[in-house]
């Protein structure tokens, strides 16, 4: 009982830990994510919805939810 329940610990832990490391390395939602000078994230996350990274011009680029 004891090893299963570490067990479930390190698990749910490390699943976490996943989740906040892409919240804290992604830009959120109408964040930069793109530009000829810019050195920030690439990649788009947002916890209720589903984002992607538009391309407005080779300066800028932003994180916008998909569909309507
Ligand atoms: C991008 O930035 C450069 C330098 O500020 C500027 O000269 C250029 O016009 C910009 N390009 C666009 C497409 O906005």
């Amino acid at each position: 009982m004891q090893v299963k329940l570490s067990v479930f610990f390190t698990l749910a832990m490390s699943a976490a830990q996943f989740v906040l490391a892409q919240d804290s390395t992604c830009s959120g939602l109408y964040a930069q994510c793109g530009g000829i000078v810019y050195t920030g994230p690439t990649c788009c996350y947002d916890a209720t919805r589903e984002l992607y990274c538009d391309y407005i011009d080779h300066n800028y680029s932003v994180c916008v939810p998909t569909g309507p």
